[in-house]
């Protein structure tokens, strides 16, 4: 029996992916989530955290809420990067909080709690990494058997073409921690990337996107919250001819991996310079010429039409 790690920095796209994983469809086949790891990225681990916690408060079934374990407070290497002007400064928009279930976090750290879930199911746990990948490369050094013992790696992350969202070709969960995500590719194989590139080749129209939030679960009804401050907020998200969701996606194909239509296999890897434009660079093997780390399967296209089964909550 498989399961799901989650490994997030909660983050609006995040809650929405999360949503998915937690809410029974009919529309989505249902694995059962074993643990949510918190690292920092979008905002501070502290907040990360305490976003995962109350979003597993508003919407996770009772009965079947995965614990959750504090990650990484920053990078292998390097400052501390944010996305609080895309996520507002608590990471889920700025809204006023409405009371939830109070979720705990456990007291094991999100790197020694995948390590103790790989070893005790080997071959079963696929992680879904929605943030920086910090916590993995720490996993990695603690167990190294760990890329034996999972099932399948889905990494939301990278620029391969170049265009980035973190600096102009730097995708922000590779760039706010290059090392860690280097040492993923070169230790990890036939990791699955959905890019950033990948993200914005599938644009949601605004009918699209709001459908997601239109059904009566409880995630439905908390997303459609968090989304109606965002337009309220931020007048100028209303009137946006596409929306893009990065770990929506991702977790659409760990969830389901026939709504993925193309792929490419190469090896990746990650530059590290602190200010210059290679930091958190993607670069490809494109031609194949070496042999010193597993290729990933990068993801160029899915089924748009599927993806909106999948996405809905
Ligand atoms: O580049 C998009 C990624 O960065 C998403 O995971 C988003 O939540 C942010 O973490
Ligand atoms: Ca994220």
């Amino acid at each position: 029996m498989s399961a799901l790690i989650i490994d997030t920095d909660p983050g609006l796209d995040d809650a929405h992916a999360l949503a998915m994983a937690l809410t029974p469809s009919s529309k989505r086949p249902s694995v059962p989530v074993s643990a949510i790891c918190t690292v920092a990225g979008n905002v501070g681990i502290d907040a990360v955290t305490g976003n995962a916690r109350w979003l597993l408060g508003a919407f996770g079934d009772e009965a079947s809420r995965p614990p959750v374990y504090r990650g990484a407070a920053g990078p292998l290497a390097g400052a501390v990067a944010d996305a609080a002007d895309v996520h507002g400064t608590d990471g889920l928009g700025d809204i006023p909080r409405w009371p939830v279930a109070d979720i705990a976090e456990e007291t094991l750290p999100a790197a020694l709690a995948l390590t103790d879930t790989a070893r005790r199911r080997p071959g079963e746990i696929t992680l879904v990494t929605l943030g920086p990948l910090t916590n993995i490369a720490l996993a990695l050094r603690l167990e190294p058997r760990l890329p034996r013992l999972l099932r399948r790696v889905v990494v939301m992350g990278g620029a391969v073409r170049g265009h980035g969202n973190l600096t102009l070709n730097a995708e922000f969960n590779i760039g706010a921690d290059p090392v860690a995500a280097d040492l993923v590719f070169a230790n990890f194989p036939d990791v699955t990337l959905v890019t950033w590139e990948a993200t914005i080749n599938h644009p949601f129209a605004r009918e699209e996107f709001d459908a997601f939030f239109r059904g009566e679960s409880e995630a439905a009804v908390s997303l459609r919250r968090l989304v109606d401050n965002r337009y309220l907020t931020d007048p100028g998200y209303g009137r946006r001819s596409a929306y893009f969701r990065a770990d929506p996606l991702a977790m659409a194909v760990a969830l389901d991996p026939s709504v993925v239509t193309r792929v490419m296999h190469h090896r990746v890897y990650v530059g590290y310079g602190p200010g210059t434009l290679g930091h958190g660079l993607t670069a490809v093997d494109w031609r194949d010429t070496r042999s010193d780390r597993p290729a990933a399967t990068i993801v160029e296209e899915l089924d748009h039409d599927r993806l909106l089964e999948l996405l809905r909550v």
